[in-house]
């Protein structure tokens, strides 16, 4: 028996030092590089391609890349990247020359996007950055067409880019092939029949706007290739961490009728995914954000795509709302019931910044206004309209509220 457990012992010995001689060499080796052949793609501007790409860059760049305090896509802080993957920050990807991404070339940004690796340093880009391995090569002249435009989102800003440091954790994955870059397409993408309602809407839904990959079981088991074949394919379930650091499943999205969205009229699905209120008047909650600039048609399009797929039977838990503090006012209550608390967070920093908003307007009825009117201060906000919604006796607590963010910040 002694000798046994001596030879087990011996073993274990040997399997924790190769184990850690492992861990260091994924830590301390040179990240993976990988070939760089840039495409010959050289984008052509014109007033419809800078306005689809608007459209395109405020739904799938602008939640990343749009720094709150800048308000252009200067970069900012993922700071609702899971712990285990590391410190990450996204870039300034407007116009400046050194800073920003003005001086690339057309064929280095649709090279990113495509494939994520990234053309100067031939590393790979992190998971959570937007990969567009199959939008048409319309849409993706019109992304680079809105990025080489004068819009104030992305001329040149002077902001100095923060870097990323990514965990043992997220490197081990890199090594292990969960993270990999994919090929660039071999021949052109023709953009789709937008006549044909449901091709246009599986088009939007997954090779644009990748609602599979939220909505369907586990990113572990999408298939970017093939998002059809992924677990679960629009089944929901998928734990996505917030501001708040509460893990939000992703609902259930196809026609069953019982669990999904089945029971849902084209004209409550179009209503919700604008403003942002289910039928039943309740908050999409972040990550899930609203669909603003998408148009009706095309939001009715990903309706008619979500009607023919198959029905998965799978009840999603309603998660849990973020912490309050121990006694916590009446506008706190408020400020966490009515949904605040998911995009701005406890403190009043999350996706969007609260906590300026008191030096900023110093009149309680300019506040009260730029919560319920919201659009008249940010024309392109992704926050809903609070108009209509918010009891009146609620407003004066949550503006107070509001202020308290802010002098707490001491900023
Ligand atoms: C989920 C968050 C996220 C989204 C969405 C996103 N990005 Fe990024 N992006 C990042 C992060 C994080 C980095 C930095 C990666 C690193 O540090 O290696 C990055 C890096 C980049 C870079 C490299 C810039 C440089 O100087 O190295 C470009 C260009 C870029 N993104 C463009 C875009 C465009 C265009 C879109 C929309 C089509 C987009 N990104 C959507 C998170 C995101
Ligand atoms: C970043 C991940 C993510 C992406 C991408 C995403 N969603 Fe969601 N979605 C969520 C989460 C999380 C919820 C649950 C929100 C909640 O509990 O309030 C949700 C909820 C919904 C709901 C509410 C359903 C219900 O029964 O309440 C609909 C509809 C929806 N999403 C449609 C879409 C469509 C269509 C797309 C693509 C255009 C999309 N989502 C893209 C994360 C995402
Ligand atoms: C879906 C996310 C979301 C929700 C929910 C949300 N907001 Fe916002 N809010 C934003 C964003 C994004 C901005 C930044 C404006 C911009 O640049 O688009 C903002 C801006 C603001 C501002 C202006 C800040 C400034 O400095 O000018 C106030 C005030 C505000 N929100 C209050 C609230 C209150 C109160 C609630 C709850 C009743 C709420 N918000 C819910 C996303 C949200």
């Amino acid at each position: 028996m002694k000798t046994v457990l001596k030879w087990l012992g011996i073993v274990l010995g040997f399997v924790v030092v190769i184990a850690g001689c492992l861990a260091a060499y994924i830590n301390f080796r040179p990240d993976p590089t990988y070939d760089v052949a840039l495409p010959a793609f050289t984008s052509v501007s014109t007033p419809e391609s800078v306005h689809r790409g608007k459209i395109l860059v405020l739904s799938l760049c602008a939640e990343c890349h749009r720094d709150p305090v800048t308000k252009q896509l200067t970069g900012r802080l993922m700071q609702d990247l899971p712990e285990q993957f590391g410190t990450a920050y996204s870039r300034n990807i407007t116009q400046h020359p050194t800073k920003g991404i003005g001086a690339w070339s057309d064929a280095e940004i649709a090279w990113l996007l495509r494939t994520g690796i990234h053309p100067k340093t031939k590393k790979y880009v992190p998971a959570w950055m937007v990969k567009l391995p199959h939008v048409s090569d319309q849409d993706m002249n019109a992304i680079i067409s809105f990025l080489r435009s004068d819009d104030p989102l992305v001329v040149a800003a002077d902001v100095q880019n923060r870097e990323s440091d990514a965990s043992l954790f997220a490197k081990f994955l890199m090594f292990v092939g969960a993270f990999k870059p994919y090929d660039y397409p071999t021949a052109a993408i023709a953009h789709p029949d937008t006549t044909n309602s449901v091709k246009y809407g599986e088009y939007l839904a997954d090779n644009v706007f990748a609602c599979f990959a939220c909505h369907s079981k586990d990113f572990a088991s999408n298939d970017d290739m093939t998002p059809t074949k992924s677990a679960g394919y629009y089944g929901g379930g998928n734990m996505m961490p917030d501001y708040n650091k509460v893990l939000v499943p992703t609902s259930n999205i196809t026609p069953d009728k019982a669990t999904g969205i089945g029971a849902w009229t084209e004209a409550q699905f179009v209503s919700t995914m604008k403003h942002g209120f289910r039928p039943d008047g309740s908050l999409l909650r972040y990550p899930m954000g609203r669909l603003a600039h998408v148009s009706d048609h095309e939001l009715s399009c990903i309706y008619a795509y979500l009607k023919t797929i198959p029905s998965i039977s799978n009840a999603v838990p309603k998660p849990p709302m973020p912490a309050m503090s121990a006694n916590p006012s009446a506008g706190e209550k408020a400020y966490n019931s009515y949904g605040c608390v998911h995009c701005h967070g406890a403190s009043g920093l999350g996706f969007a910044d609260l906590q300026l908003a008191d030096k900023k307007y110093s009149s309680d009825s300019v506040l009260t206004d730029v919560i319920l009117h919201t659009t008249t201060y940010y024309p392109e906000t992704a926050m809903p309209a609070w108009d209509g919604k918010i009891k009146p006796a609620d407003l004066p607590e949550i503006v107070k509220h509001v202020r308290d963010l802010g002098k707490k910040s001491g900023r």
